[in-house]
Protein backbone atom coordinates (compact mmCIF):
# COMPACT_ATOMS: atom_id res chain seq x y z
CA UNK A 1 0.00 0.00 0.00
CA UNK A 2 1.55 3.67 -0.64
CA UNK A 3 -1.57 5.42 0.76
CA UNK A 4 -3.79 5.69 3.52
CA UNK A 5 -6.63 7.85 4.11
CA UNK A 6 -8.09 8.22 7.48
CA UNK A 7 -10.71 9.85 9.20
CA UNK A 8 -9.22 11.47 12.83
CA UNK A 9 -12.71 12.66 14.69
CA UNK A 10 -12.45 15.97 17.25
CA UNK A 11 -13.23 15.38 20.95
CA UNK A 12 -14.86 17.45 23.80
CA UNK A 13 -14.41 17.44 27.52
CA UNK A 14 -17.67 16.23 29.74
CA UNK A 15 -15.67 17.49 32.53
CA UNK A 16 -12.24 18.90 33.17
CA UNK A 17 -10.85 19.60 36.68
CA UNK A 18 -7.87 21.66 36.99
CA UNK A 19 -5.68 19.86 40.50
CA UNK A 20 -2.49 21.11 40.50
CA UNK A 21 0.77 21.93 39.23
CA UNK A 22 3.10 19.26 37.72
CA UNK A 23 7.02 19.67 37.56
CA UNK A 24 6.71 19.87 34.15
CA UNK A 25 4.92 22.96 34.29
CA UNK A 26 1.89 21.56 33.03
CA UNK A 27 -1.05 21.02 35.02
CA UNK A 28 -2.54 17.49 36.73
CA UNK A 29 -5.71 17.13 35.20
CA UNK A 30 -8.92 14.80 36.28
CA UNK A 31 -11.32 14.82 32.66
CA UNK A 32 -13.94 13.09 31.03
CA UNK A 33 -12.79 12.81 27.09
CA UNK A 34 -15.11 11.70 24.54
CA UNK A 35 -14.88 11.38 20.46
CA UNK A 36 -17.91 13.06 18.53
CA UNK A 37 -17.88 12.34 14.78
CA UNK A 38 -16.71 15.72 13.41
CA UNK A 39 -13.87 15.11 11.41
CA UNK A 40 -10.84 15.81 9.79
CA UNK A 41 -9.86 13.46 6.49
CA UNK A 42 -5.95 12.63 5.96
CA UNK A 43 -4.61 11.81 3.40
CA UNK A 44 -0.53 9.95 3.50
CA UNK A 45 1.30 8.99 0.70
CA UNK A 46 4.60 7.76 0.48
CA UNK A 47 6.54 9.95 -2.16
CA UNK A 48 10.05 8.97 -3.73
CA UNK A 49 12.00 11.99 -1.96
CA UNK A 50 13.05 11.93 1.96
CA UNK A 51 10.68 15.10 2.89
CA UNK A 52 7.67 15.36 4.60
CA UNK A 53 5.86 17.63 3.50
CA UNK A 54 1.77 18.93 4.53
CA UNK A 55 -0.79 20.12 2.28
CA UNK A 56 -4.29 21.74 4.16
CA UNK A 57 -6.59 24.56 2.06
CA UNK A 58 -7.41 25.78 5.27
CA UNK A 59 -5.94 28.90 5.41
CA UNK A 60 -4.79 29.00 9.13
CA UNK A 61 -3.39 25.84 9.38
CA UNK A 62 0.31 25.90 8.73
CA UNK A 63 1.78 23.64 6.41
CA UNK A 64 5.52 24.09 7.95
CA UNK A 65 7.07 22.49 10.93
CA UNK A 66 4.92 24.41 13.18
CA UNK A 67 1.89 21.89 12.74
CA UNK A 68 1.62 19.05 14.42
CA UNK A 69 0.86 16.47 12.10
CA UNK A 70 4.79 17.18 10.60
CA UNK A 71 5.78 17.04 13.91
CA UNK A 72 4.17 13.51 14.23
CA UNK A 73 5.86 12.23 11.18
CA UNK A 74 9.12 14.00 12.19
CA UNK A 75 9.00 11.90 14.93
CA UNK A 76 8.56 8.66 13.68
CA UNK A 77 11.13 9.23 10.65
CA UNK A 78 13.53 10.04 14.62
CA UNK A 79 12.13 6.63 15.68
CA UNK A 80 12.14 4.66 12.76
CA UNK A 81 14.77 5.70 10.64
CA UNK A 82 15.27 2.13 8.70
CA UNK A 83 11.71 2.19 7.79
CA UNK A 84 12.20 6.34 6.74
CA UNK A 85 15.11 5.03 4.68
CA UNK A 86 12.99 2.28 3.04
CA UNK A 87 10.02 3.70 2.42
CA UNK A 88 11.26 7.02 1.81
CA UNK A 89 9.22 10.79 2.30
CA UNK A 90 5.43 11.18 3.13
CA UNK A 91 3.32 13.51 1.70
CA UNK A 92 0.02 14.40 4.41
CA UNK A 93 -3.32 16.02 2.69
CA UNK A 94 -5.32 17.26 5.53
CA UNK A 95 -9.08 17.94 4.61
CA UNK A 96 -10.15 19.97 7.72
CA UNK A 97 -13.53 20.20 8.95
CA UNK A 98 -12.83 20.26 12.77
CA UNK A 99 -12.42 23.99 13.70
CA UNK A 100 -8.77 24.82 15.14
CA UNK A 101 -8.05 26.31 18.19
CA UNK A 102 -11.41 25.74 19.20
CA UNK A 103 -10.68 23.07 22.23
CA UNK A 104 -11.91 20.06 20.03
CA UNK A 105 -8.36 18.93 19.51
CA UNK A 106 -8.12 19.31 15.88
CA UNK A 107 -4.44 19.72 15.73
CA UNK A 108 -4.00 16.57 18.20
CA UNK A 109 -6.25 14.02 15.84
CA UNK A 110 -4.98 15.15 12.86
CA UNK A 111 -1.35 14.00 14.67
CA UNK A 112 -2.64 10.54 16.16
CA UNK A 113 -3.81 10.13 12.47
CA UNK A 114 -0.60 10.63 10.96
CA UNK A 115 1.19 8.10 13.90
CA UNK A 116 -1.52 5.55 13.18
CA UNK A 117 -0.82 6.11 8.89
CA UNK A 118 2.41 6.13 9.02
CA UNK A 119 2.44 2.72 11.40
CA UNK A 120 0.42 1.05 8.45
CA UNK A 121 2.00 2.59 5.67
CA UNK A 122 5.36 1.66 7.12
CA UNK A 123 4.05 -1.83 7.87
CA UNK A 124 5.76 -1.46 11.84
CA UNK A 125 3.11 -2.99 13.82
CA UNK A 126 2.80 -0.87 16.55
CA UNK A 127 0.73 -1.65 18.94
CA UNK A 128 -2.35 0.85 20.67
CA UNK A 129 -0.01 1.55 23.42
CA UNK A 130 3.54 2.06 21.28
CA UNK A 131 1.49 4.36 19.59
CA UNK A 132 0.09 6.40 22.77
CA UNK A 133 3.17 6.58 24.05
CA UNK A 134 5.17 8.44 20.93
CA UNK A 135 1.47 10.42 20.86
CA UNK A 136 2.18 11.53 24.33
CA UNK A 137 5.43 13.12 23.15
CA UNK A 138 3.46 15.54 20.64
CA UNK A 139 0.96 16.96 22.67
CA UNK A 140 -1.67 15.77 25.95
CA UNK A 141 -5.00 14.85 23.84
CA UNK A 142 -2.77 12.74 21.09
CA UNK A 143 -2.94 9.53 22.96
CA UNK A 144 -6.75 9.91 23.83
CA UNK A 145 -7.31 10.80 19.99
CA UNK A 146 -5.66 7.31 18.56
CA UNK A 147 -7.91 5.33 20.35
CA UNK A 148 -11.15 7.97 20.89
CA UNK A 149 -14.08 6.68 22.25
CA UNK A 150 -15.55 7.82 26.16
CA UNK A 151 -11.99 7.74 28.86
CA UNK A 152 -11.30 9.38 32.08
CA UNK A 153 -7.91 10.95 31.71
CA UNK A 154 -5.54 11.74 34.13
CA UNK A 155 -1.86 13.00 34.91
CA UNK A 156 -0.96 15.55 31.58
CA UNK A 157 -4.08 14.33 30.27
CA UNK A 158 -2.29 11.06 28.96
CA UNK A 159 -3.00 8.74 31.05
CA UNK A 160 -6.49 6.78 30.02
CA UNK A 161 -9.11 4.81 31.52
CA UNK A 162 -11.56 3.53 28.90
CA UNK A 163 -15.30 3.95 29.98
CA UNK A 164 -18.12 2.59 28.20
CA UNK A 165 -19.50 4.12 24.66
CA UNK A 166 -21.77 6.42 25.05
CA UNK A 167 -22.91 6.88 21.05
CA UNK A 168 -26.78 7.67 21.46
CA UNK A 169 -26.14 10.91 22.30
CA UNK A 170 -26.06 14.24 20.21
CA UNK A 171 -24.06 17.62 20.42
CA UNK A 172 -24.92 21.11 18.80
CA UNK A 173 -21.55 22.72 18.24
CA UNK A 174 -20.97 26.61 18.23
CA UNK A 175 -18.31 28.57 17.90
CA UNK A 176 -18.05 31.88 16.53
CA UNK A 177 -15.08 32.36 13.49
CA UNK A 178 -13.15 35.07 14.48
CA UNK A 179 -12.82 34.00 17.70
CA UNK A 180 -9.91 31.54 18.89
CA UNK A 181 -8.60 31.09 22.64
CA UNK A 182 -5.43 30.46 23.22
CA UNK A 183 -5.02 26.62 25.24
CA UNK A 184 -1.56 28.21 27.21
CA UNK A 185 -3.01 31.70 27.79
CA UNK A 186 -6.07 29.74 29.36
CA UNK A 187 -3.89 27.22 31.87
CA UNK A 188 -1.56 30.32 32.97
CA UNK A 189 -4.30 32.64 33.49
CA UNK A 190 -6.37 29.98 35.87
CA UNK A 191 -2.86 29.48 37.57
CA UNK A 192 -2.30 33.39 38.45
CA UNK A 193 -6.39 33.24 39.73
CA UNK A 194 -6.48 30.23 41.16
CA UNK A 195 -3.39 28.48 41.48
CA UNK A 196 -3.21 29.06 45.49
CA UNK A 197 -6.06 26.69 46.04
CA UNK A 198 -3.73 23.79 43.87
CA UNK A 199 -3.85 20.96 45.58
CA UNK A 200 0.48 20.47 45.95
CA UNK A 201 1.53 16.90 47.66
CA UNK A 202 1.52 13.87 45.62
CA UNK A 203 -0.16 11.73 47.89
CA UNK A 204 -3.09 14.20 47.70
CA UNK A 205 -2.64 14.60 44.15
CA UNK A 206 -2.78 10.61 43.41
CA UNK A 207 -6.47 10.20 45.44
CA UNK A 208 -8.12 13.48 43.97
CA UNK A 209 -6.98 11.70 40.34
CA UNK A 210 -8.65 8.21 41.56
CA UNK A 211 -11.73 10.02 42.96
CA UNK A 212 -12.81 10.78 39.47
CA UNK A 213 -13.53 7.77 39.06
CA UNK A 214 -16.25 7.29 41.32
CA UNK A 215 -17.57 10.92 39.82
CA UNK A 216 -20.94 11.55 39.54
CA UNK A 217 -20.49 11.76 35.93
CA UNK A 218 -18.68 8.50 35.25
CA UNK A 219 -21.29 7.00 36.96
CA UNK A 220 -23.79 8.32 34.88
CA UNK A 221 -21.97 7.50 32.00
CA UNK A 222 -21.92 3.69 33.08
CA UNK A 223 -25.66 3.86 33.37
CA UNK A 224 -26.12 5.93 29.78
CA UNK A 225 -28.07 8.14 32.08
CA UNK A 226 -27.83 11.12 29.89
CA UNK A 227 -30.30 13.67 31.84
CA UNK A 228 -27.52 13.05 34.39
CA UNK A 229 -24.37 13.47 31.96
CA UNK A 230 -25.79 16.78 31.31
CA UNK A 231 -26.09 17.96 34.61
CA UNK A 232 -22.81 17.03 35.74
CA UNK A 233 -20.84 18.71 32.74
CA UNK A 234 -18.10 20.39 34.12
CA UNK A 235 -15.18 22.51 33.17
CA UNK A 236 -12.68 24.61 35.44
CA UNK A 237 -11.39 26.63 32.33
CA UNK A 238 -14.95 28.02 31.89
CA UNK A 239 -13.43 30.08 35.22
CA UNK A 240 -11.21 32.27 33.54
CA UNK A 241 -12.73 32.00 29.22
CA UNK A 242 -16.18 32.31 30.24
CA UNK A 243 -15.37 36.19 31.65
CA UNK A 244 -12.74 37.04 29.02
CA UNK A 245 -15.22 36.47 25.95
CA UNK A 246 -19.17 37.38 27.12
CA UNK A 247 -19.99 36.02 23.56
CA UNK A 248 -18.91 32.50 24.68
CA UNK A 249 -20.85 33.07 28.01
CA UNK A 250 -23.90 34.05 25.94
CA UNK A 251 -23.79 31.47 23.38
CA UNK A 252 -23.61 28.92 26.49
CA UNK A 253 -26.61 30.59 27.94
CA UNK A 254 -28.96 30.57 24.54
CA UNK A 255 -28.11 26.62 24.44
CA UNK A 256 -29.39 26.12 28.02
CA UNK A 257 -32.69 28.52 27.23
CA UNK A 258 -33.01 25.86 24.65
CA UNK A 259 -33.70 22.28 26.22
CA UNK A 260 -30.47 20.96 26.09
CA UNK A 261 -29.60 18.43 28.54
CA UNK A 262 -26.48 20.45 29.61
CA UNK A 263 -24.25 23.17 27.86
CA UNK A 264 -20.51 23.41 28.36
CA UNK A 265 -17.52 25.06 26.65
CA UNK A 266 -14.98 22.50 25.67
CA UNK A 267 -11.28 22.37 26.70
CA UNK A 268 -9.85 25.75 26.95
CA UNK A 269 -12.85 27.04 24.30
CA UNK A 270 -14.29 28.75 22.66
CA UNK A 271 -16.37 26.20 21.60
CA UNK A 272 -19.66 25.73 23.09
CA UNK A 273 -21.09 22.43 22.95
CA UNK A 274 -25.15 21.25 24.14
CA UNK A 275 -25.96 18.17 24.86
CA UNK A 276 -29.22 15.98 23.25
CA UNK A 277 -30.52 13.07 23.78
CA UNK A 278 -31.87 12.49 20.33
CA UNK A 279 -31.07 13.68 17.15
CA UNK A 280 -34.06 14.95 16.43
CA UNK A 281 -33.86 17.45 19.48
CA UNK A 282 -30.42 18.03 18.17
CA UNK A 283 -31.67 19.15 15.24
CA UNK A 284 -34.17 21.35 16.93
CA UNK A 285 -31.37 23.27 19.32
CA UNK A 286 -29.48 23.56 16.15
CA UNK A 287 -32.38 26.08 14.13
CA UNK A 288 -33.36 27.71 17.74
CA UNK A 289 -29.71 28.45 18.72
CA UNK A 290 -29.50 29.92 14.80
CA UNK A 291 -32.51 31.82 15.45
CA UNK A 292 -31.72 33.43 18.23
CA UNK A 293 -28.05 34.33 17.55
CA UNK A 294 -28.37 35.57 13.55
CA UNK A 295 -24.54 36.70 13.25
CA UNK A 296 -23.09 34.53 10.81
CA UNK A 297 -19.95 35.01 12.42
CA UNK A 298 -20.93 31.80 14.77
CA UNK A 299 -21.08 28.17 12.88
CA UNK A 300 -22.86 26.04 14.13
CA UNK A 301 -22.58 21.88 14.07
CA UNK A 302 -24.14 18.65 14.91
CA UNK A 303 -22.41 15.67 15.59
CA UNK A 304 -22.97 12.32 17.37
CA UNK A 305 -20.95 11.03 20.19
CA UNK A 306 -18.92 8.18 18.65
CA UNK A 307 -16.70 5.16 20.20
CA UNK A 308 -13.72 5.42 17.61
CA UNK A 309 -10.71 6.74 17.89
CA UNK A 310 -8.59 6.95 13.96
CA UNK A 311 -9.97 5.25 11.58
CA UNK A 312 -8.81 3.98 8.33
CA UNK A 313 -11.26 5.14 5.72
CA UNK A 314 -9.20 4.04 2.49
CA UNK A 315 -6.10 2.59 1.20
CA UNK A 316 -4.02 2.11 -2.19
O1 LIG B 1 -0.06 19.32 25.57
P1 LIG B 1 -0.53 20.45 24.74
O2 LIG B 1 0.51 20.95 23.78
O3 LIG B 1 -1.84 20.20 24.06
O4 LIG B 1 -0.83 21.64 25.76
C1 LIG B 1 -1.00 22.97 25.35
C2 LIG B 1 -0.80 23.89 26.52
O5 LIG B 1 -1.86 23.69 27.49
C3 LIG B 1 0.47 23.66 27.31
O6 LIG B 1 1.52 24.41 26.77
C4 LIG B 1 0.10 24.16 28.70
O7 LIG B 1 0.17 25.56 28.74
C5 LIG B 1 -1.36 23.79 28.80
N1 LIG B 1 -1.58 22.51 29.49
C6 LIG B 1 -1.35 22.40 30.86
N2 LIG B 1 -1.55 21.20 31.48
C7 LIG B 1 -1.98 20.12 30.80
C8 LIG B 1 -2.24 20.21 29.41
C9 LIG B 1 -2.03 21.42 28.79
O8 LIG B 1 -0.97 23.37 31.51
N3 LIG B 1 -2.17 18.98 31.44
Amino acid sequence: MRSYTLIAPAKINLYLEILGDRPDGYHELAMVLQSINLTDKINLRSISTDTIRVHCEHPQVPMDKSNLAYRAAALMTAEFPAAFAQYGGVEITIQKQIPIAAGLAGGSTDAAAVLVGLDLLWKLGLTQSELQELAAQLGSDVPFCVAGGTAIATGRGDQLSPLPSLDNLYVVLGKYRSLTVSTPWAYQTYRQQFGSSYVTDTQSLESRARAVHSEAIVKAIIHEDGVEIGQRLHNDLERVVLPEYPQVLQLRQVFQDNGVLGAMMSGSGPTVFGLCESYAQAQQVQQQVRAAIPDPDLDLWLAQLCSTGIQVASSH
